[in-house]
């Protein structure tokens, strides 16, 4: 073997070495641990006579025990969302004695006994405590596989009767992303130095989404549920390979396409983590009805049957994947299933011209059904990225007959759904008086709507859902809902009101990150308009609120919308051979940041100095992108690029969002772009 070969043999054995975003103030923000094994951080409460507790906090050494008496409990902080196993070491004072473990992620659970992960009960009981045999094991104990508590910040460790029990080094082995050694390598970053809330959303998102990328056979068991008695399972299997991406750390923990929805561009622009996400669309795939050509609804072992907008979600998803990955090899694997899969959506447009849904379950929305406002949105989504994929796959015929049906539906839906004299997309073709959130919001986001009169129309009517704390849905009265509130956050972006997506942003996540009631670091599934932790309490979730989730990923959307939006980065052909770069600043004046797409990296940072914007762009050799600058900046006045003011050729005014823009074409490499406010 020569030279040359040898070092070509060791470079294909190595993998390949993610780049890892630059360092800087902003990784002050990043809340992955440093390490897989971690110690308590405090003592949060004691109930009962606990001595020398102080000595369960941090890495101690297993001689500097904590007496827990007969009858009484410690519960202990891990200073912010973690999951996985909890070890620790035991000298009970008699045969007799017995101690149990209860988990909670919110403060408001702290106690003998678990929040809710299993199943919703009224009695917010239904997991119960981990029992340690008995007798108890004296020495080190570590808590059974299938026991795993996928996501907690609080562990309570109590001694059930009158004995009393010396524990020391405790420490949680975390479970989560079990393919990564450094949960801090992160390949994008986000930084707003002007208002710490944004950073600090984007970095809550990131870490979320990691903790909800799990090793395969770590799924909630529910075929069958565990009976109460029996506490809580996390041995099932979630798919057809793993690391997977499921929907919330401590539940349901199973792949929800729809979740995916939102997760997934959070990954892309934090950790690029795209294979936990091939195996969730893989697993979708393949188990699509051969007959009907529907998708489940969620992934095993829950394998839960009809929704329309879920099976849509993961069509899109597919079409999201390929464009950041440009993995041609895996759209071809699942063309023929996702082929039959559009073709189950096609077959249910009615005469009417809209899709008429199916399949009804969905979010947790109420009144799916019939010609949906929400549905049929996002299946004109399908269609379009449908039409893409055929495209990237030279199968012009299919992709110019997918993209012809989306014209005809967009124009379909206006007529039968859009309400002039309100300025809103009602529910459905009823004469119901429901203007969704979710609907309106995916109206703006894919490009249903006929003009910019009718996008500022709707961008403004859906802030009248608002209140202090975020949009209430009208789709699930009561509720906030971060997850559609992801959406929402898109819409106004895409309207071009950048001012009141930031608004938005700063009420709906600002309370996740600071309400006491929460984890203060991930982020939660969903609250009552009244910032209560008792999402869906009287819609599918039994009045349990211990069985929120408090790390789930479809409440990321503040991730992506920042680097997509704020920072104004997005791809736009596969694998990152073409990108666009469109900042929408709102009241802020200085931003950067960037990720890694497929093996190279983009970055950005924009300033505005008076009436001066400097953007400096960053992206590899082969790719080529465009600058869009914000309303205003060039116009007139002329735009310069690495110090030289450019041809007429090159910059050009478009109109996008809502605003005429000044546009100028860039190749790869490093590139400054500077442009007045005329
Ligand atoms: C101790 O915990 C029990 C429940 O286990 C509770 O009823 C009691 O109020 C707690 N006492 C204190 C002082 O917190
Ligand atoms: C354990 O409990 C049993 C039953 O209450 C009692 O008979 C026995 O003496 C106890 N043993 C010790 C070591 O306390
Ligand atoms: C709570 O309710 C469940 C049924 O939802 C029941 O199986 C369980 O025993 C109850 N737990 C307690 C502590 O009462
Ligand atoms: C999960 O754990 C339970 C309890 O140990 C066991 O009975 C069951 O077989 C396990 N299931 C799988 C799929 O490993
Ligand atoms: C496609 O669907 C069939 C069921 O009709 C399934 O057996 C097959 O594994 C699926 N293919 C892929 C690549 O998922
Ligand atoms: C139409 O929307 C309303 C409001 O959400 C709902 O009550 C009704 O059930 C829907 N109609 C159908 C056919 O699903
Ligand atoms: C599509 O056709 C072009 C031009 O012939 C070719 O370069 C490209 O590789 C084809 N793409 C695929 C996915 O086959
Ligand atoms: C276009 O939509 C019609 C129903 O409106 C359907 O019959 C047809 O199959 C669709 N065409 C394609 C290429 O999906
Ligand atoms: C914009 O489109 C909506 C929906 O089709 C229509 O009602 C409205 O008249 C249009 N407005 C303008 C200014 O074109
Ligand atoms: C959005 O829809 C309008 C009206 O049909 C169309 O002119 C425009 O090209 C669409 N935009 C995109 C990005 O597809
Ligand atoms: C650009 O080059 C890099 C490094 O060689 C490669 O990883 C990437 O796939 C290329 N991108 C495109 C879009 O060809
Ligand atoms: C932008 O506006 C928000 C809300 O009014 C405010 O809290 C923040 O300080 C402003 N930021 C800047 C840079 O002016």
């Amino acid at each position: 073997m020569g030279l040359l070969h040898a070092v070509l043999a060791l470079a294909l054995l190595t993998p390949p070495s993610l780049a890892v975003a630059p360092s800087g103030p902003w990784d002050a923000f990043n809340i992955a641990p440093a390490a897989k094994t971690l110690w308590p951080t405090a003592v949060k409460t004691i109930n009962g006579t606990v001595s020398s507790s102080s000595n369960l906090v941090g890495q101690s050494n297993a001689k500097k025990s904590a007496t827990i008496h007969g009858n009484s409990w410690i519960a202990l902080d891990f200073g912010k969302e973690v999951g996985g196993f909890i070890t620790l070491s035991l000298t009970p004072s008699s045969p007799n004695a017995s101690l149990s473990l209860a988990f909670s992620e919110s403060p408001l659970f702290i106690g003998p006994i678990s929040d809710d992960s299993a199943m919703s009960s009224q009695n917010q009981s239904y997991d119960g405590a981990l029992k340690l045999p008995t007798p108890l094991p004296t020495g080190q104990w570590t808590m059974p596989t299938e026991k795993l508590r996928g996501g907690f910040r609080y562990l309570t460790i109590v001694a059930t009767g009158s004995e009393a029990v010396s524990a020391s080094n405790i420490s949680v082995a975390l479970s989560f992303m079990p393919h990564w050694d450094d949960l801090r390598a992160y390949t994008g970053y986000f930084y707003a130095p002007e208002e710490e809330l944004l950073t600090r959303a984007w970095y809550a998102g990131a870490y979320t989404v990691q903790t909800n990328t799990v090793p395969l056979h770590t799924g909630r068991q529910a075929n069958p549920f565990v009976p109460s008695a029996e506490g809580w399972l996390n041995n099932a299997t979630l798919g057809i390979a793993g690391p997977i991406i499921v929907d919330g750390a401590k539940r349901d923990r199973a792949v929800w396409p729809g979740d995916m929805g939102i997760a997934v561009p959070t990954q892309i622009v934090s950790t690029f983590d795209l294979i936990a996400t091939k195996n969730a669309l893989g697993t979708m795939f393949a188990a699509i009805n051969p007959k009907t050509g529907a998708l489940p609804e969620s992934g095993p072992p829950l394998s839960q049957l009809g929704s329309d907008t879920y099976h849509s979600h993961t069509l899109i998803g597919l079409y999201t994947y390929v464009l950041h990955t440009g993995d041609l090899d895996f759209l071809r694997t699942v063309w023929d299933n996702y082929t039959l899969a559009v073709g189950y959506l096609n077959g249910r447009v009615d005469t009417t011209g809209l899709l008429n849904v199916g399949g009804t379950r969905d979010w947790a929305r109420v009144g799916q059904g019939g010609h949906n406002v929400e549905a049929n949105a996002i299946y004109n989504r399908v269609l379009q990225t449908a039409s893409s994929l055929a495209t990237i796959l030279n199968l012009t015929s299919l992709s110019t007959a997918w993209s012809a049906n989306v014209t005809a539906h967009q124009a379909t839906y206006n007529t039968l759904l859009y309400v002039p004299s309100v300025g809103l997309f009602k529910d459905n073709n009823t004469d119901t008086t429901i203007y969704p959130e979710d609907g309106n919001s995916f109206a703006i986001l894919y490009n249903l709507t006929m003009n910019n009169t009718q996008v500022q129309s709707v961008s403004e009517g859906l802030t009248k859902n608002w209140n202090n704390l975020g949009p209430v849905a009208p789709e699930l009265p009561g509720t906030i809902a971060p997850f559609i509130a992801g959406f929402e956050l898109q819409a106004h972006f895409l309207a071009g009101q950048d001012a009141r997506a930031l608004d938005l942003m700063r009420r709906t996540w600002g309370f996740m990150l600071n309400t006491p009631s929460s984890v203060q670091s991930t982020l939660l599934e969903g609250f009552l308009a009244n910032g209560s932790i008792s999402y869906r309490s009287d819609h599918g979730y039994t009045f349990d609120a211990a069985y929120t989730s408090h790390s789930h990923g479809w409440s990321s959307g503040a991730t992506s919308a920042l680097s997509f939006y704020v920072l104004g980065l997005t791809i736009t052909s596969p694998g990152g051979a073409t990108f666009r770069v469109e900042p929408q600043p709102g009241n802020l004046t200085t931003v950067e940041g960037g990720y890694e797409v497929n093996g190279g990296w983009f970055g950005v940072k924009w300033n505005i100095s008076g009436k001066e914007m400097t953007v400096d762009v960053e992206s590899p050799g082969n790719s080529t992108g465009v600058v869009l600058l914000p309303p205003g900046f060039g116009v007139g006045t002329g735009v310069v690029v690495d110090g030289k003011a450019v041809r007429k050729e090159v910059v050009q005014m478009v109109e996008s969002k809502g605003n005429s823009k000044m546009q100028v074409v860039v190749g790869g490499g490093k590139h400054v772009v500077v442009a007045r406010k005329g």
